[in-house]
């Protein structure tokens, strides 16, 4: 038997940061992938193979990880540890994705969500998506500190998703072919557990002020869902505008990140900004169709390291596909 899982990667819309402090945010899952297969071995050795990284570890062995698959190796303990399944076959996973790592579009999540998918299935354990996401989670604590959960729960449902404090709602939304959703990656990789600290160190040093603009945010959100479900997007990329404002104020742009928004808003995009934990990783860009070419040729003269990914939002999450 071999088993195949993918887990789509996401963007956050709006809300990122503050929704690590019990604000709501929007998220929604994209058209970029982490896939895992799971295969049978002749022994009872449990491999991980990173395919992009060509990064191997043999977690019967019971030794150190290398750092990229020491969640993997967290989430075969908790499996076990939790009583999902006995000791685990003897497998071959391989890990592989297509999604821009340290980016901020939920690499880290859609490979622990598709990981754990293949996994349980692998050893026939029923599961539910509220259970994917929990384990993944445990992966996630490993890779980002104490991050939301936003991440893996859009990587497990799909779809467009208002997130508050761990709970999710599924948003009914209009997508306008007419125009064109970018993923502009700066080509800057960061850390989102240091962009967290360094926004709840600024947090803790000037509440009264910060407060506000967590407000600020969370009235964004509420505002931005009327728009997605009308379809309204000149006004969705006007409030896009806007939360960029706002996580520059807070600490978590960088040049080369106002740089593209500048570019991309100069030359016509309907809006444009930071998504995810900022200080490089990626930005968003709304454009319409007609002015698509004139706003990635002048983006992509930015710097020689961006790269531009057109995406669209996906209403799956992860699928498990079983060979016999
Ligand atoms: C990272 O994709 C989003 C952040 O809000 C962190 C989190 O939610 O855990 C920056």
């Amino acid at each position: 038997m071999k088993v195949h899982a993918r887990a789509p990667g996401k963007v956050i819309w709006f809300g990122e940061h503050f929704v690590v402090k019990g604000k709501p945010a929007i998220a929604s899952a994209i058209d970029l992938y982490a896939d895992v297969t799971i295969e049978p071995i002749d022994s009872d050795r449990v491999i991980i193979e990173s395919r992009d990284k060509g990064v191997i570890y043999d977690y019967s062995r019971r030794g150190k990880p290398p750092r990229l698959l020491k969640p993997f190796k967290h989430v075969i303990d908790y499996i076990v540890g939790e009583g999902y399944t006995g000791r685990p076959r003897g497998i071959y996973a391989r890990i592989s994705s297509s999604i821009p790592v340290g980016a901020g579009l939920g690499s880290s999540a859609a490979t622990l969500v598709a990981f754990t998918a293949a996994f349980l299935k692998y050893h026939g354990v029923p599961m539910d998506s509220n259970t994917v996401s929990k384990i993944a989670y445990e992966g996630e604590k490993i890779v980002h500190g104490k991050p939301s959960g936003i991440d893996n729960t859009v990587s497990t449902h799909g779809g467009f998703i208002l997130y508050k404090q761990g709970v999710l709602q599924k948003i009914d939304y209009v997508w306008r072919d007419d125009y064109v959703l970018l993923v502009v990656d700066t080509g800057i990789s960061r850390n989102t557990g240091h962009a967290v600290k360094r926004v709840l160190d600024r947090y803790n040093r000037v509440p009264n002020v910060m407060t506000k603009i967590y407000d600020a945010a969370e009235e964004i959100v509420y505002t931005a869902l009327k728009y997605l479900r009308k379809g309204d997007f000149e006004q969705l990329g006007e409030l896009m505008n806007i939360a960029h404002g706002l996580l520059a104020s807070i600490g978590v742009s960088i040049k080369r990140i106002e740089s593209i928004i500048h570019t991309a808003l100069k030359q016509g995009a309907s809006g444009a900004k930071l998504t995810g934990a900022g200080l490089g990783g990626c930005v968003l860009v709304l454009v319409r169709n007609d002015l698509l070419d004139r706003v990635s040729h002048s983006i992509s003269r930015v710097s020689k390291k961006i790269r531009i990914f057109p995406v669209k939002p996906i209403g799956k999450g992860y699928s498990v596909r079983v060979y016999e």
